[in-house]
């Protein structure tokens, strides 16, 4: 494929890049910039953090997971550019000096980018910024100031990039959801590359030969945010951290979960789409979206279908879903917020759920109007949980009423024993998930265990 993009503020023109090449590789492959590092190789470290700028701005983004033709038209900054032309340090190199934040040094280059992408944002919020940055020896406590420090200064003027301009480069990266699907109508074998945070692990981890490969990432009408008066319309290519900031007002403990949704930089790439397409029984947004009565908008070629969310997930790895069809966008209906979404993983920051529970449920004088219940990682696929909803709709909205639900979990769910929880734990803290949705509907404080630093 021919792409052009910017390279520490140079232009670069590849006339014939491997469709999933990696960024990473070509840097230090072909490029010997070696400052951008290797540490996983499938997006959990942030060693390999570069930031990115397009007509959205300046991101952090993992390199090992990004593959070369992502980047048409944008502009890539990586350590070696962050400091300036005559060598003089970005002030996120110069904090990380004064403030003792580098031991070993492997995973240096990936926080200072990590700094220098959330310093071109503004953005304060540290814990957050720097959780998808993996430091082993250090600590985060001097990392944690040396970003602090960098706040008062001037973003210098040699990392204000822009992205590029550039021509259409090939069908197989289409500009518009029109382009899709003519091209994927045309090679309904392709493999369909929305952010690459799965596509990027199954070249990275199983090696595996993806050709032909259709590039989602230049239809701009994908990545549309529509909200009426009625309805909430997401498209599919809408990434995780537009899709947090949409929600932080509609629906809070939606947004709050997705904060939890791996880190800022997978956050980036991933998208709503790519969630909900790829039929993970551990996705996080299909849970919140079925709690939310989200229906999924689906299109291939001309023809356009939907149908509620929850019947699109057939059954483990099998999703209603035709060669050469793709997902357009979720709708959901604009609501009063009563959505609680409970994820609980290992680790607070950067991890996949063990179970995701959500809840919406409505009350009017005092008797359970509606309830829409959906868990991810208590079955193959996301799946409501309709024994309890009906064990709760129509009865008095109190502790009683709830405790007699309890026992439907079991009817609902036959979950899995495997590395990330037991069986029995997961239906055991599904049910406890439900007590808690009580006890702070009556405002009771239950979030003891959410800590943050
Ligand atoms: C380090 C790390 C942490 C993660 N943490 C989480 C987490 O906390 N929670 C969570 O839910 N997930 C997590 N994931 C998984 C991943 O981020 C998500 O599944 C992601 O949303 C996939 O979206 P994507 O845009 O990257 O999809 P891609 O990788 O590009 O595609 C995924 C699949 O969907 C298909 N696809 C993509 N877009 C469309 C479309 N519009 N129509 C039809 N098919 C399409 C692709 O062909 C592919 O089969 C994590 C991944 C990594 C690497
Ligand atoms: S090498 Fe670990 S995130 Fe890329
Ligand atoms: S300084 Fe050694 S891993 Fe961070």
């Amino acid at each position: 494929m021919k792409i052009k993009f910017l390279l520490n503020g140079e232009t670069v023109e590849l006339a014939d890049v491997s469709p999933t090449e990696t960024l990473l590789d070509w840097l230090r492959e072909d490029r010997g910039l070696t400052g951008t590092k290797e540490g996983c190789n499938e997006g959990d470290c942030g060693a390999c953090t570069v930031m990115v700028t397009d007509e959205g701005g300046a991101k952090a983004l993992n390199a090992c997971i990004l593959f070369m033709p992502q980047l048409h038209g944008k502009a890539v900054r990586t350590v070696e550019g962050a400091s300036g032309p005559d060598g003089q340090m970005h002030p996120a190199q110069q904090a990380v000096v004064e403030h003792h934040g580098s031991q070993c040094g492997f995973c240096t280059p990936g926080f200072v980018m990590s700094m220098v992408a959330s310093h071109a944002n503004g953005a304060t919020d540290h814990d957050t910024q720097l959780a998808g940055n993996l430091c082993r020896c250090t600590g985060y406590a001097p990392i944690v100031r040396a970003a602090q420090a960098v706040e008062s200064q001037p973003v210098p003027v040699w990392v204000r990039d822009k992205p590029v301009a550039v021509e259409p480069a090939s069908p197989m990266m289409p500009r518009s959801s029109d382009e899709l699907a003519e091209v994927y109508a045309a090679h309904p074998e392709a493999t369909l590359v929305a952010g690459a945070t799965d596509v990027g692990l199954w070249v990275t981890k199983q090696l595996r030969d993806l050709d032909p490969v259709i590039f989602l990432g230049g239809c701009d009408d994908l990545k549309e945010i529509s909200i009426t008066e009625d309805e909430v319309r997401i498209g599919a290519m809408v990434d995780m951290n537009r899709m947090g900031a949409a929600m932080a007002d509609l629906h809070p403990s939606y947004a709050e979960m997705i904060r939890r949704y791996a880190s800022v930089q997978v956050r980036h790439a991933a998208t709503v789409g790519g969630n909900v397409a790829n039929g993970s029984p551990i996705g996080d947004n299909p849970p919140a979206l079925i709690a939310l009565g989200a229906r999924l908008h689906l299109r291939k070629g001309d023809a356009r279908r939907s149908m509620p969310l929850e019947a699109f997930f057939v059954d483990y790895g099998k999703q209603d879903r035709a060669p050469g069809e793709f997902v357009e966008a979720v709708s959901f209906p604009r609501q009063a917020d009563r959505l609680k979404c409970y994820k609980l993983s290992k680790r607070f920051d950067q991890d996949i759920s063990a179970v995701c529970g959500c809840f919406n449920i409505t009350v009017a004088d005092g008797v359970v109007a509606q309830a829409r219940i959906a868990f991810g990682g208590m079955a193959g696929i996301p799946k409501r949980a309709a024994a309890v909803e009906a064990a709760l709709v129509g009865k008095a909205w109190t502790h009683e009423t709830v405790q007699a639900a309890l026992p439907a979990f079991d009817r609902d769910f036959t979950p899995l024993t495997d590395m990330r929880a037991s069986a029995e734990y997961r239906l055991e803290t599904a049910r406890a998930m439900l007590e808690r949705y009580f006890a702070e509907d009556q405002g009771e404080v239950a979030n003891v265990l959410e800590v943050s630093a």
